[in-house]
C-alpha cells in the first residue's frame, strides 16, 4: 500500500513510438461482447475501453485479421468498413479521454472449428489435430484435423494482416499488436509437432518461424517508425502439443534475435505459469528475453502492484500487463497510485455477453 508517488510503475516510459505516462498496460482480453452478425465493435466497446484509458497502453482483445481467422464466438473482426467504423468510434473515446490504444491482431488457425467455418475444415501448418478445444456458438468442441494451408493460403493471410493493419489505422489506432500467443496460427507454425512442412514454411526452426515474421514485416510497413509490438508466450503448454522444453525455449531464442532486426516497438511477453494460485511471476524466466530482445519489453502473467514494481526496478521489463485485474478495475492505475485495495472478477462474466460484468465495475471510492 502507499507510499506510491514513486513507484516505478507509475513513471513515464516510451515503448518505440508510444509515449505511456505510466508502465501499466491493459492486457488484451476476449469478451465476447460483438454479438452481431458482423461481428461489428458496439458502443459497450467504447465504454469498456474509454473506462480504462487511464492506462498506459490499452491492448484490445484479440481482433480476426479476416473471416477464416475466426475461431471463437462474438469476437470482433477489422476486416470490414462496418468493423472499421465501429473501432473508429472506440479510438475517438480512448483518445479523447488522453488513452493510447493498440489493436491485438488474430488468426486461431488449426484451433478454430468447422461451426466457426461455415462447415469448411479450418487450415493449419499441417494436417495434425492441434487437440484443443474451440468455443463455438454450441459450447465448447474439441478440434479437428485440419487441412494443411498451400502457400497461396500463406500469402493470402500475409496479406490479411497488411490489410488489416491498414484497417487498423484508419480506424484511429496507434498501432497494432501481432498476436503469437497461446495455440494459436503463428504459434502452430512455429511448433515442430505441428508444423510438418517441407518447404519454406516448415523444415528447420529458420523455416518454421518466417509466417511469423513475415507477417511481422507486413504489418510494420503499414507505419513509419515503430507502432507495432509481438506478443509471445514460449512457456504456453497444453496438451500433448505445446510442450514449452529446451528446444522450444532455444527456437524462441533464435526468433527473438530475428525481431531485433525488425522495427518493433515493443516485445509483450508471457511468462511462466505460476507455480501455485497466489505465487510471485517466475522474474528469470522474464530475464532470458531481457537479455535477448534489444528493445523494450512488457511483462505479464500473475503480476500485482508489488511483483509489477520490482520487476520494472530490478529492470528486467519496462512495463507490465494486467489482465484479469483490469476486468474488475477500470481505474487500476489510480487504485496503485491511491494505493487502494483491488476488486475481484466474476469468470462466469468473461465471455457471457452483454454489459453485465464489462462496463459496470465501480472506480475506487477509498
Ligand atoms: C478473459 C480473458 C481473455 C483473454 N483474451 C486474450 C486475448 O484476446 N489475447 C491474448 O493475447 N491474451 C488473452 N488473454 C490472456 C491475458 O492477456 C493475460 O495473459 C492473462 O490474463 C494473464 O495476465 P494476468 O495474470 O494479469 O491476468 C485473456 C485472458 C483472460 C482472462
Amino acid at each position: 500500500m502507499p507510499p506510491t508517488a514513486g513507484d516505478p510503475l507509475l513513471r513515464r516510459a516510451d515503448l518505440g513510438d508510444f509515449r505511456l505516462p505510466n508502465r501499466v498496460v491493459m492486457a488484451p482480453l476476449t469478451r465476447a461482447r460483438a454479438a452481431n452478425p458482423g461481428l461489428v465493435p458496439t458502443e459497450l466497446h467504447a465504454v469498456h475501453y474509454g473506462q480504462r484509458a487511464g492506462a498506459g497502453l490499452i491492448v484490445t482483445e484479440g481482433t480476426w485479421v479476416s473471416e477464416r481467422a475466426i475461431g471463437f464466438v462474438n469476437v470482433p473482426g477489422v476486416y470490414s468498413e462496418q468493423q472499421v467504423a465501429g473501432w473508429r468510434r472506440v479510438t475517438d473515446v480512448v483518445h479523447a479521454l488522453g488513452g493510447r490504444i493498440v489493436l491485438q491482431l488474430w488468426h486461431t488457425g488449426a484451433a478454430s472449428h468447422p461451426d466457426h467455418l461455415r462447415g469448411a475444415l479450418p487450415a493449419g501448418p499441417s494436417a495434425v489435430d492441434p487437440h484443443e478445444r474451440s468455443f463455438t456458438p454450441g459450447g465448447f468442441k474439441d478440434t479437428v484435423t485440419p487441412r494443411e494451408m498451400t502457400l497461396a493460403d500463406i500469402e493470402g493471410t500475409v496479406a490479411d494482416y497488411r490489410v488489416a493493419a491498414l484497417n487498423a489505422r484508419r480506424a484511429g489506432f496507434d498501432g497494432v499488436e501481432v498476436h503469437a500467443v497461446g495455440p494459436f496460427l503463428i504459434p502452430q507454425f512455429l511448433n515442430p509437432r505441428l508444423n510438418l512442412r517441407s518447404d519454406a514454411y516448415g523444415g528447420d526452426r529458420a523455416g518454421r518461424r518466417r509466417l511469423l515474421l513475415e507477417i511481422v514485416d507486413a504489418v510494420t510497413a503499414v507505419w513509419e517508425g515503430r507502432r507495432v509490438g509481438v506478443r509471445l508466450s514460449p512457456y504456453w503448454s497444453s496438451g500433448d502439443r505445446f510442450t514449452a522444453g529446451e528446444e522450444t525455449l532455444s527456437d524462441y531464442d533464435a526468433l527473438v534475435a530475428e525481431l531485433n532486426r525488425r522495427p518493433v516497438a515493443y516485445l509483450h511477453l508471457r511468462g511462466r505459469d505460476l507455480a501455485g494460485p497466489g505465487a510471485a511471476p517466475d522474474l528469470d524466466a522474464f530475464a532470458r528475453y531481457r537479455r535477448l530482445f534489444d528493445g523494450p519489453l512488457i511483462a505479464n502473467l500473475g503480476f500485482d502492484r508489488a511483483s509489477a514494481n520490482a520487476a520494472i526496478e530490478a529492470g528486467i521489463a519496462d512495463a507490465v500487463s494486467f489482465g484479469t485485474h483490469f476486468i474488475a478495475n477500470p481505474d487500476l492505475v489510480a487504485r496503485f497510485a491511491l494505493g487502494h485495495d483491488l476488486a475481484a472478477g466474476d469468470p462466469d462474466t468473461y465471455y457471457s455477453g452483454g454489459a453485465g460484468g464489462y462496463v459496470d465495475y465501480p472506480v475506487s471510492s477509498g
